[in-house]
């Protein structure tokens, strides 16, 4: 089965872009994911095809109409579409890796992205659209940001990293960021290799990355250490 997305949005030819290549390209051409992009303004209703309104209570910019998006939306997804519908926006719950997991376990997603000063409210919850942000910046527009959780979810899909191993290290998957990394040459202008990663003694190496990614976490995002997954599983309720 294939995770299937497919996004809402009113530049289509904004995907697959960057996934397009290297390991997201080739779960793709595999067929492991498959991304279809629709173009909203296809579910306008009038001649000139417009999908945005000025603001109920004046103010800046356009707002994308609710009758529009939730046409486009049952088009794409009709009863017994068991996808989750996300609404990528700066106001969403922040994306995790947990969630990216979770999403990655499922069948696919329907994802709208918002454009605009926003969308009507009425069609995010009559259409109940989860809104998640993939950071606290504001973008120009959702696309990258959906093309940024879709990249998080198709690298862990099975069978998509070359390595079933490669991802159990990473920075957010213990729960803390990772350690830091060296290759050849032992000397690079004339910082050396720390000398316990040359010493053979895996317990040693195994307990100096542990070390290095709690001090890490410490300096950069002390905010993690508070998560149950930094101290390797579930802790009791305080
Ligand atoms: N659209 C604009 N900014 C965004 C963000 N930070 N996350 C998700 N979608 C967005």
């Amino acid at each position: 089965m294939s995770f299937r997305a497919t996004v809402l949005t009113l530049y289509p030819e904004m995907f697959p872009g960057h996934l397009g290549q290297s390991l997201a390209g080739r779960a793709l051409e595999r067929g492991d994911a498959v991304i279809e992009a629709v173009n909203i303004r296809d579910y306008a209703h009038d001649r000139h095809r417009s999908v945005d309104d000025t603001p109920a209570g004046g103010g800046a910019g356009m707002v994308l109409r609710p009758d529009v998006l939730a046409e486009a939306i049952d088009a794409v997804s009709p009863d017994g579409d068991e996808r989750p519908r996300l609404l990528m926006s700066p106001r969403g719950r922040p994306l995790t890796q947990a969630r990216v997991r979770d999403l990655a376990a499922g069948p696919g997603a329907v994802i709208v992205c918002g454009r605009f000063e926003g969308v009507d409210q009425r069609v995010i919850e009559a259409r109940r659209l989860e809104e998640v942000s993939i950071g606290d910046y504001v973008l120009s527009g959702g696309e990258p940001a959906a093309l940024t959780l879709l990249d998080a979810v198709i690298r862990v899909l099975p069978g998509v990293m070359g390595n079933a191993q490669s991802g159990a290290h990473e920075s957010f998957e213990t729960g803390l960021l990772e350690h830091p990394h060296y290759t050849r040459p032992q000397v690079f202008e004339g910082r050396e290799i720390p000398p316990v990663l040359v010493s053979g003694n895996h317990a040693a190496i195994e307990a100096w990355r542990q070390a290095q990614s709690l001090e890490l976490t410490r300096q950069r995002r002390p905010d993690l250490l508070d998560r149950p997954e930094a101290a390797g599983g579930p802790q009791p309720a305080k």
